[in-house]
């Protein structure tokens, strides 16, 4: 069977690339890739030779033929997308619709932007006694969300939020959030985190719109809103002499 492999491209940096990644993309004859979303030295690593393919003003509908084309042609495609493809990725249309055209495919993971942040504040998002949860979401926009899936429920959990695909939302997304986070909660707001012009900074929620509107933020912006952002020296029981667990009897 006839294979592409949809492969993550991590958040920007070339070297979060994982290593499975970059040997599709150096292998590939043709690279079809996100480059709304992605920075060109990511697609400069396939080889010289590769015919590559930007998708930013294609439709699924002119997508889908160059796929299923050169894959058909015996050549090895790569469908690459920021971050992690699984998430906000729209791979599951590029899945169904390449199986009914009998191409099989394999996902390889990336890290996603959330990821990213974290690691570049030195933050963990999940501290116990502070937060124990990361929700992983948008707010509505032009896609909409099942109700169930509001900002306001959500937020009423007070778990770390990641706020994906919102920039263009920020002054409704800081009014929802301030109904249950205090003002004082930090969000950090990362803007093409990890790329060489990354600018990413920690303010109040109270500051989040503005702070983001002062910067002209409208596209490849994340927020992380979370308690855990605030400096903390909370233990974990995992490293505690008192608790035994299966690799620790003492
Ligand atoms: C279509 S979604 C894809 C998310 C991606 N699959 C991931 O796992 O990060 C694109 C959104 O992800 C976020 N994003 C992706 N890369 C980013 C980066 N390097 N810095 C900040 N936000 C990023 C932004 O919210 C952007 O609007």
């Amino acid at each position: 069977m006839n294979s592409i492999s949809i492969v993550g491209a991590g958040p920007g940096a070339p070297d979060l690339l994982t290593i499975r990644a970059l040997d599709r993309i150096k292998k590939a004859e043709v690279l079809v890739w996100t480059d709304s979303l992605i920075p060109p030295e990511i697609a400069q690593l396939a080889p010289e030779n590769c015919k590559k393919i930007k998708t930013s003003t294609l439709t699924l509908e002119e997508i889908l033929p160059i796929l299923i084309g050169e894959c058909k042609k015996g050549k090895k495609v790569v469908r690459l997308h920021d971050g992690d493809p699984c998430l906000f990725g729209a791979i599951s249309e590029q899945i169904c619709s390449l199986a009914e055209a009998g191409i099989d495919v394999e996902v390889i993971p990336g890290i996603s932007a959330y990821q990213a942040t974290a690691s570049t504040l030195k933050k963990e998002l999940t501290i116990p006694g502070i937060v124990q949860t990361i929700v992983l979401t948008r707010t509505s926009g032009r896609t909409g969300m099942p109700n169930k899936e509001d900002l306001e429920s959500l937020a009423a959990l007070q778990a770390s939020i990641c706020l994906y695909l919102s920039a263009r939302h920020v002054e409704e997304a800081e009014r929802t959030l301030l109904k249950y986070y205090s003002p004082n909660t930090p969000v950090a707001i990362g803007y093409r985190v990890s790329w060489k012009d990354e600018w990413l900074k920690t303010v109040p929620l109270r500051d989040m719109a503005s702070v983001s509107k002062q910067r002209g933020l409208i596209r490849t912006t994340l927020y992380v809103i979370s308690p855990a952002l605030k400096e903390s020296n909370q233990r974990s029981k995992l490293y505690q002499p008192a608790h035994k667990h299966l690799f620790r009897q003492r």
